[in-house]
């Protein structure tokens, strides 16, 4: 029979040809089980141990001890190689990432509705020579309401349910109408504005109304603006958002504490002549809220209304793509549906 110090030397050597052949996780769990498992060969020459003398047990305990450490050294190597090569393969696969490429069968984004609508109101106004304006949707009681004609004790503040937020005189806008005073504080006569942005009230949601929606706020200030300037103004916009030159508008009384006289304008439906479900059958689609600037919010922001007059109209984004594109539940905006939102 081979000597201890024999086998030891071959279960080295057979171990280092059995780690050349070892390519994968799997056999390097087979090759440990076949040298340190608990049937491997590591096991047998522990098992001849006991046959040997005290002396020889005190000569080739520390060997197979020794060859052991060896063994597990071996492997515990091997492990690091197969990670140290997993770690280059993630590495160069995300080198090799091609941002452009194109694959096929993929759905492919695109701007959201609100998105599209903006740009599409933005271009229209620009085209009719407004600026563009952002308002915060942080904003001050004094912007949102008091600038506004509706101090504190005004009934028209129940008009708004108001998100207050912890710091005292802070809320989120209730609409955008909330730029009128900012706009005439920072711009100089005469002025034309479009501000769309997101608006807050704490409502209940349903398919018409949601506690966060969009709005446009038009304002425009000069010298001798009146009532036909405001007409004709919201005409040539909805006939141009429409497609349609021969919309029709008329308004109606309205009550907004910032405009005096104030109207809601109502366009013409834009999909039928005689009545259809868009319009209730009425042939008439409600769209804008309006009116002539109160002297007192021209007073108040600094300018002199036997000088200056102006007009405002606001609408809701959402009513107008509602309208548009024949949607039935707002809800749907931010609903994140896939379906819903890969029509536009
Ligand atoms: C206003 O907010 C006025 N600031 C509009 C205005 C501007 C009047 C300038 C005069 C001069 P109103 O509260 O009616 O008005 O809101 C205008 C539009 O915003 C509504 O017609 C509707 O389309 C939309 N809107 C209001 N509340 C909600 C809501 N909870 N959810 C969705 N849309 C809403």
């Amino acid at each position: 029979m081979k000597s201890l110090q024999d086998q030891i030397q071959e279960v080295i050597a057979a171990c280092d040809a059995a780690l050349i052949s070892t390519h994968t996780q799997a056999d390097l769990e087979k090759t440990k089980a076949d040298f340190i498992g608990r049937s491997g060969r590591m096991v047998d020459l522990m098992a001849q141990l006991k046959t040997l003398s005290l002396e020889e047990k005190q000569q080739f305990g520390p060997l197979l001890n020794g060859l052991k450490q060896q063994l597990q050294e071996k492997f515990t190597a091997k492990e690091a190689e197969f990670a140290k090569k997993t770690l280059e393969r993630e590495q160069q696969k995300l080198q090799s990432f091609d941002v452009t490429a194109y694959k096929p069968g993929k759905i492919q984004g695109s701007l959201h509705i609100y998105t599209q609508l903006i740009a599409e109101l933005e271009d229209i106004f620009m085209s009719m020579g407004f600026e563009v304006v952002d308002g915060p949707e942080l904003e001050t009681d004094y912007y949102n309401f008091q600038a506004l004609n509706i101090p504190e004790t005004h009934p028209a503040r129940d008009m708004h349910d108001t998100f207050w937020v912890s710091s005292p005189g802070m809320l989120l806008r209730t609409h955008t109408s909330n730029v009128q005073a900012h706009v005439m504080q920072t711009h100089t006569l005469p002025l034309a504005v479009f501000a769309p942005g997101r608006c807050y009230r704490n409502e209940a949601t349903d398919a018409t109304h949601d506690f966060m929606f969009t709005q446009g706020e038009c304002v425009v200030i000069d010298k001798n603006i009146s009532m036909g300037n405001l007409l004709a103004t919201a005409k040539t916009f909805l006939q141009r958002l429409f497609g349609k030159t021969d919309l029709e508008i008329r308004v109606r009384p309205g009550y907004f504490p910032f405009v005096e006289p104030g109207v809601e304008i109502d366009a013409s439906c834009p999909f039928c002549k005689n009545g259809c479900s868009f319009c209730k059958k009425t042939g008439w689609i409600e769209l804008l809220g309006s009116g002539l600037i109160h002297p007192n919010v021209l007073r108040a922001n600094g300018i002199n209304p036997d000088e200056y007059r102006g007009f405002a109209f606001g609408f809701g984004i959402e009513r107008l793509a509602m309208i548009k594109y024949g949607i039935n539940d707002i809800r749907l905006f931010r609903s994140g549906k896939i379906r819903f939102l890969n029509q536009f």
